[in-house]
């Protein structure tokens, strides 16, 4: 039996970084909480709350002590709010979402109308859009939505870090005709796209695909569809226990790939598993 193991798979730099703030901050603090789940994995959450981190969802219902501001980061009036109160602020903003963050109220201090590539839903998103003070902002999806834009004279595009290149591109195609000068910030993250094209290529490759990450985790997810449309034969799976004996039935090759915040010892224990099951 053939087992590839995606190179990308599992954290990315900035869930990395903000799981060993959150695990140093566990030991350092005598209370502590993150504002929301620090990534979407449950398993880690629960791992964190072992060692003493609290989820708390509002800003008003934060104990005394210390906060870790999650890996998207928060919008600027939370952060205000968080300022104001006596807490030892962690941040775990990832610097690349803090980058589009800069962008923005630079390109809004110098009378940008700034056009923000994303979905307005998403935090970062909305943490983003936070940032631009005094000019007017636009969130677009894609090309035909920004089709929808009025014509300005200064144009500022950033884009949320997980987008893909292709539809940045033919936004700022459309903001080309929107706007006398166009500036653009390439702000998009290539640890998405790394991951998305890595298990493309496996997925071709292999009889059966296992993705491992939250069902709540929107890459994962994301990740699981691009696998299921080229291997019919792929799963989703969050830990190693939902593996199934009968997937591996005229199976020669199994890929497995995982979301950027999906911990490495899931991931281990999911190649533990697939080995013992096809030995
Ligand atoms: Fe940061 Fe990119 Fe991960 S923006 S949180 S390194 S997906």
């Amino acid at each position: 039996m053939k087992i590839i193991l995606a190179g990308s798979a599992g954290f990315c730099f900035g869930v990395k970084r903000a799981a060993k703030l959150a695990l140093d901050s566990s030991e350092k603090f005598h209370q502590i909480c993150s504002l929301g789940p620090l990534i979407h994995s449950p398993q880690l959450v629960k791992k964190l709350e072992e060692k003493g981190v609290k989820v708390v969802e509002r800003v008003e219902d934060l104990p005394e002590g210390a906060v870790i501001v999650r890996s998207h980061g928060l919008t600027a009036e939370e952060f205000a709010r968080l300022s104001e109160r006596d807490l030892t602020i962690v941040d775990a903003t990832c610097p690349f979402v803090k980058k589009a963050q800069d962008y923005a109220s630079q390109l809004s201090s110098q009378g940008y109308a700034v056009i923000l590539v994303g979905e307005a839903e998403h935090p970062e998103v909305q943490g983003i859009v936070s940032y631009v003070a005094g000019s007017e902002v636009y969130v677009v999806a894609d090309h035909e939505q920004a089709e929808k834009l009025p014509s300005r004279s200064k144009l500022g595009v950033i884009a949320q870090t997980t987008q893909s290149f292709k539809n940045l591109e033919q936004i700022v195609a459309v903001c080309l005709r929107k706007g006398k000068e166009v500036r653009v910030f390439n702000t998009i993250c290539d640890a998405t796209t790394v991951r998305q094209t890595e298990a493309r290529d496996i997925a071709r490759k292999v009889d059966l695909m296992l993705i491992i990450g939250g069902f709540n985790s929107a890459n994962t997810s994301r990740l699981a569809k691009i696998c299921q449309d080229i291997q019919p034969h792929s799963f989703h799976i969050e830990t190693a226990d939902q593996i199934h004996p009968e997937w591996f039935a005229d199976v020669d090759s199994v890929g497995i790939t995982a979301g950027a915040s999906t911990p490495r010892w899931i991931i281990d224990q999911v190649l533990d598993r697939v080995q013992e099951m096809t030995k």
